[in-house]
C-alpha cells in the first residue's frame, strides 16, 4: 500500500489562536499521534511575504510559530517539523509550477481577491501566485491528504489541478492531494462574527491560545452575542460551538437549552467559557514560556526538520527536473 503522507502549513502571521487550533492544529496533533502518517508540518515563512510586516517582526514570529506548534503538541521526533524557507526547493518547484498554470485559474483564487482588498497599496505578484508555492509545498513531499481549515479548500483544490496539469503535460508523477478538513472548519471572529476569526482583523477579534486568563476573560466579554429581534445569532453560535469544544458536556448542554429558552445570561456563558479556555491551555503557555527561553534547543530541531524534509525534496526535484529536460 503507498504511504499516506500529512502536508499542511501555517504562516508566521500571528501567534496560534483558536481558529486555527480547532480548524487545523488539533487535528495535526491528532494524525501525528494516530501513526498512521508520515507528517510534515512547515511554518510558511516564504507564504508570509505576501503580506506586510517588519523584517525583525517576522523573524521574531517565525520562531514563536514553531514554538508553539511544539507547545500545542507537535513533537519534532515524530513529524518533520520544519522553516519552509530553510528548504529552497519550495520556491523552485513553485516557479516550475507558475510555468504550468493558467492565470486565469488564479483569478478565480477567492483568498487573491480578498487580500487584494485588504492590502490595496500592495497587490503583489506573490499574492497572486502564492497557490503555486502552496502546490510545490504539498507535492514536494508528495502529500496525499491536507489537513486545512475552510479557508484553504479552494487552494487544495488548485493543488489537484497542478498535479494534474504537470502528469498530462510531462507524465504521471505527482498524485492528487485529498482534502481533511475538521469538524469546526471555521471559527468566527469574537467581535464581527460574520468572519472567521482572523489575527488580521484585529487582536480583539481572535483568543490566542497563549492570552493569559485575565485577556481572555477581556476578551469575551467584548464578544458580540446577540440583540432583541436577531433574526440569527451568528455570535452566539460561534460561543456555543467554543462551549462544546472546551467547556463540559453539562455546561455545553445547559449553555444551550438556555439560549434555546430564552433564559441565557450571557455573562455566566461567556465567564464559564473563558474558565475552560484558558484551563486547556494552561499547560500550553508553561511549556510555551519554557521552550521561548530555550532557543539553542528549537533551533537544532527546526534545522533537524529541513534537513530530513530537504532530503526528501531533493528527490523530488531531480525527477521533476528530469521528466521537464533540465537534466
Ligand atoms: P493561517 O494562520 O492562515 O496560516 O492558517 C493556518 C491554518 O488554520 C489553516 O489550515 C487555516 O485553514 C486554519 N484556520 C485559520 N483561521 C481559521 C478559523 N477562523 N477557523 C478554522 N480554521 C482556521
Ligand atoms: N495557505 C495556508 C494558509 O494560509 C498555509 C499553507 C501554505 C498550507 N502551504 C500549505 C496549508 C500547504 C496546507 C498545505 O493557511
Amino acid at each position: 500500500m503507498k504511504k499516506k503522507v500529512i502536508f499542511s502549513g501555517i504562516q508566521p502571521t500571528g501567534n496560534l489562536h483558536i481558529g486555527n487550533y480547532l480548524g487545523a492544529v488539533k487535528n495535526w496533533v491528532a494524525l501525528q499521534n494516530s501513526g498512521e502518517y508520515d507528517c510534515y508540518f512547515a511554518v510558511v515563512d516564504y507564504h508570509s511575504l505576501t503580506g506586510d510586516m517588519k523584517p525583525q517582526d517576522r523573524h521574531d514570529q517565525i520562531v514563536r510559530t514553531a514554538v508553539e506548534l511544539i507547545a500545542a503538541g507537535i513533537d519534532p521526533e515524530k513529524s518533520t517539523l520544519f522553516i519552509q524557507s530553510q528548504v529552497s526547493a519550495h520556491a523552485e518547484l513553485a516557479w516550475i509550477f507558475n510555468c504550468i498554470t493558467p492565470m486565469a485559474e488564479l483569478e478565480r483564487m477567492t483568498q487573491f481577491k480578498d487580500k487584494s482588498a485588504r492590502q490595496e497599496k500592495n497587490i503583489n505578484v506573490g499574492l497572486f501566485t502564492y497557490p503555486s508555492l502552496m502546490s510545490a509545498d504539498i507535492l514536494l513531499y508528495h502529500g496525499t491528504h491536507i489537513p486545512v481549515g475552510e479557508d484553504q479548500i479552494q487552494h487544495v483544490e488548485l493543488t489537484r489541478s497542478t498535479a494534474r496539469w504537470f502528469n498530462n503535460k510531462y507524465g504521471d508523477y505527482f498524485t492528487e492531494p485529498e482534502l481533511m478538513i475538521t469538524e469546526t472548519p471555521r471559527i468566527k471572529s469574537l467581535l464581527e462574527p460574520i468572519k472567521k476569526m482572523s489575527k488580521s482583523l484585529g487582536a480583539g477579534h481572535v483568543i490566542e491560545l497563549a492570552d493569559s486568563p485575565e485577556i481572555i476573560e477581556k476578551k469575551l466579554k467584548k464578544a458580540v452575542t446577540a440583540s432583541e429581534g436577531d433574526a440569527s445569532a451568528p455570535g452566539v453560535d460561534n460561543l456555543l460551538l467554543l462551549m462544546k469544544h472546551f467547556a463540559t458536556e453539562d455546561q455545553f448542554a445547559l449553555y444551550t437549552k438556555a439560549v434555546a429558552d430564552g433564559t441565557v445570561r450571557y455573562g455566566d456563558l461567556k465567564s464559564d467559557l473563558a474558565e475552560a479556555l484558558a484551563n486547556k491551555f494552561s499547560s500550553f503557555r508553561e511549556k510555551r514560556e519554557a521552550l521561548l527561553s530555550n532557543h539553542d534547543v528549537i533551533a537544532e530541531q527546526l534545522f533537524a526538520g529541513a534537513e530530513r524534509a530537504q532530503a526528501t525534496a531533493q528527490k523530488t526535484m531531480d525527477v521533476v527536473k528530469e521528466m521537464i529536460g533540465l537534466r
